[in-house]
């Protein structure tokens, strides 16, 4: 049968169309039967329409109305009809008229739904994922691919203006170590033998610039066999991008400028000119992790001068015992941080109750925090006592109770000036031998507290001064990395990362003070970008590979192939990769990047909808020599080698 093919979209009509004849297609989102009239309202992508089946019409379109069922897909043949001042929906694109019906024609029918296509659905999300076609269907998710689609563009429109060229690199490769576990595919004509999926681009883009081509970016689909959470998939998009003959600042105003274009022609929101640098350190000290949420401040203070004046023994025991291992350290020529005391002033939290801070504690412990001391900065002087000195010219009169005041007699009014307390505060401290553990446990507090208490969000925000987005980079990331277990350094991020030139001369003889050239984007307390400038000096790079206790041998047969690109001429050059999907994520107030994904895997790493990983056919499996072996433990791999 033919079918009556559409004029115009569900989205289309308006009052200036009344009168004329127009066929729509698309699928039943609402039925409602009024009497002898039946209303219809018929979606698609564009929009709905409201379609009417008037009480004088023919017995045939009546019955046909009648059979209707949410999301048959139907065809409607009919006329525009204006809808009376009264009866007009201001809340429909297409609410100031009607089509009313002539002939329906149904297309394909629906079965029971698992679950109504709606704005918002109580589904869970393995039943969303199964049924990902109809969850698709939803306006909201609609909403999303499309903003998804536009920033790709816009990424394109952007790239491609500044003079790159978007090149395709191989989805099968070398297995070559980066982060994370790869994704393996078995060679049938080499038995035995396997291709990697990339975990990114990287050697692929450098080897680019070896090639001369100096702008390149891909919007590359990226594989990591990692633990899946709410940002991370085991497959995802990265805006891949590297350049020749440019310093740091070069490519992070390139993404400064990419970054202030998409959200201007995708959502209408400007974007400050420049983001602010925080160099990884302050990061740490400030905001207790190396991707702080800025929108609010809150910032961690450095209570430990005032510690080892207080009567704080286990504060001073974990300044002291610090202080001894860097002392050690030091001597061995390692550089590393002593201990540190870290507060946090909670604006208007003194009501807190004892179930509430112990919350807290326990985020701070998930970062090994050994426990979060507290105590409330109250109005006017303490019952009884006279007012610490300083206290009420500094602080209009306040004095600490709870928790951990007793051990900072006297010097109340110093501590409530130092960290700027006010009275109703909460001031929450952790200490320990090493500052790192210090900070990032009060760190993981903070971004606790930031969620709780409506800081991230503009609407709740006390100040109502919370943005929706808020970028840094963070800068000046350190190098290398102790290895504790190894008794050795390794390098803190990829092997082809710059020292900063002030430091190649004390490589080798202070490992632990060199940062590198590396950049992080980040935005809402999310991750969302990291790049570097790369090494292209190949006698620097066999000194990294030397420290890290990277044979030649083994460089060579792991990074053989650019490790002799690198003989012939290799540019100075840089790159970063920004996550496409953590930025539509972010951009559509979403905090799980699988609903900007059209078809993701669940948390388990799994496909409901197609069921994959599955099992394959014997015959597969032979064809690429492969066995699978059943053991007590579970099924497991083995290889025939023919
Ligand atoms: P990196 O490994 O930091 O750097 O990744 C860059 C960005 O990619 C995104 N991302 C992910 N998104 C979703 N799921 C994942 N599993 C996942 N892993 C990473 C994040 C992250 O910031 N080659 C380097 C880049 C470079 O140096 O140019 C790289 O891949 O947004």
């Amino acid at each position: 049968m033919e079918y009556l093919k559409r004029t115009v979209t569900c989205g289309e009509l308006r009052a200036p169309d009344a009168g004329k004849n127009v066929v729509l297609n698309g699928w039943v989102h609402r039925k409602r039967e009024h009497g002898p009239i039946t209303f219809i309202n018929l979606r698609d992508r564009y929009g709905v329409t409201q379609v009417v089946v008037d009480a004088d019409a023919a017995e045939a379109l009546k019955s046909v109305a009648g059979e209707l069922k949410y999301e048959y897909c139907i065809a409607i043949k009919g006329s525009v009809r204006a809808r009376p001042d009264t009866m007009a929906n201001a809340d429909m694109a297409t609410g100031g008229i009607e089509v009313v019906a002539e002939s329906i024609q149904v297309l394909s029918r629906c079965e029971t739904l698992p679950f109504m296509v709606d704005e918002k659905t109580d589904a869970k999300e393995d039943l969303r994922l199964k049924y990902r076609y109809l969850d698709l269907r939803s306006f909201s998710m609609q909403r999303k691919i499309r903003l998804r689609h536009e920033v790709a563009l816009s990424v394109r429109k952007y790239l491609s203006g500044q003079g790159f060229y978007e090149i395709e690199t191989p989805t099968f490769i070398r297995s070559t170590p980066e982060g994370a576990r790869d994704y393996l595919v078995p060679s049938r004509l080499y038995p035995g033998k396997f291709y990697a999926l990339p975990q990114s681009p990287q050697l692929y883009k450098q080897l680019l610039m070896v090639s001369g081509m100096d702008k390149y970016f891909q919007l590359a689909r990226c594989y990591r066999d990692e633990d899946a959470r709410g940002d991370r998939q085991p497959e995802f998009t990265q805006i891949d991008i590297e350049m020749s003959f440019v310093k740091r600042d070069d490519v992070l105003e390139l993404v400064e400028g990419m970054m202030g274009v998409v959200f201007d022609e995708t959502l209408k929101v400007r974007l400050p000119a420049k983001f602010r640098r925080i160099p990884y350190d302050d990061a740490i000290e400030l905001y207790g992790t190396d991707k702080p949420d800025i929108r609010f401040a809150m910032e961690l203070q450095d209570l430990g001068a005032l510690a080892l004046k207080s009567g704080f023994q286990a504060f001073k025991d974990a300044l002291a015992e610090g202080e001894t291992a860097r002392v050690a350290a030091a001597a061995k020529g390692i550089t590393q941080d002593g201990g540190a005391v870290k507060a946090l002033v909670v604006p208007g939290k003194a009501d807190y109750s004892r179930k509430q801070i112990e919350e807290l504690e326990a985020a701070a412990k998930i970062y090994r925090a050994k426990g979060m001391a507290w105590m409330k900065v109250i109005a006017g002087e303490a019952g009884g006592t006279e007012a610490p000195a300083g206290a009420s010219a500094l602080s209009g009169s306040a004095h600490l109770e709870g928790g951990a005041s007793k051990f900072f007699a006297g010097l109340e009014g110093e501590v409530i000036s130092a960290l700027g307390a006010k009275p109703g505060d909460l001031i929450l401290m952790v200490a320990d031998a090493k500052k790192r553990v210090a900070c990032l446990s009060l760190g993981a507090v903070r971004s606790r507290l930031g969620k709780d208490l409506g800081f991230c969000d503009p609407s709740r925000h006390p100040e109502g001064s919370a943005k929706r987005f808020e970028f840094a980079w963070i800068v000046d990331f350190p190098m290398f990395e102790y290895n504790e277990d190894a008794q050795k350094w390794d390098t803190a991020h990829h092997m082809f990362t710059m020292p900063q030139e002030k430091y190649h001369a004390t490589l080798e003889s202070d490992p632990g003070s060199v940062k590198g050239d590396l950049y992080d984007l980040v935005m809402n307390g999310f991750e969302l970008a990291s790049g570097s400038i790369r090494i292209h000096d190949p006698e620097l790079q066999k000194r990294i590979f030397r420290m890290v206790g990277f044979s030649e041998e083994e460089g060579k047969k792991k990074f053989g192939f650019l490790t002799e690109a690198f003989k012939y001429g290799p540019p100075p050059h840089g790159g970063i990769a920004p996550g496409l999907d953590r930025l539509v994520m972010l951009m559509a107030g979403e905090t799980s990047i699988k609903e900007v994904i059209a078809y993701p895997k669940n948390s388990f790493a799994v496909s409901p909808m197609d069921e994959s990983p599955n099992d394959v056919d014997a015959e597969q499996l032979k064809e690429l020599s492969i066995t699978i072996l059943e053991s007590a433990d579970g099924k497991r791999l083995e290889i025939q080698k023919q």
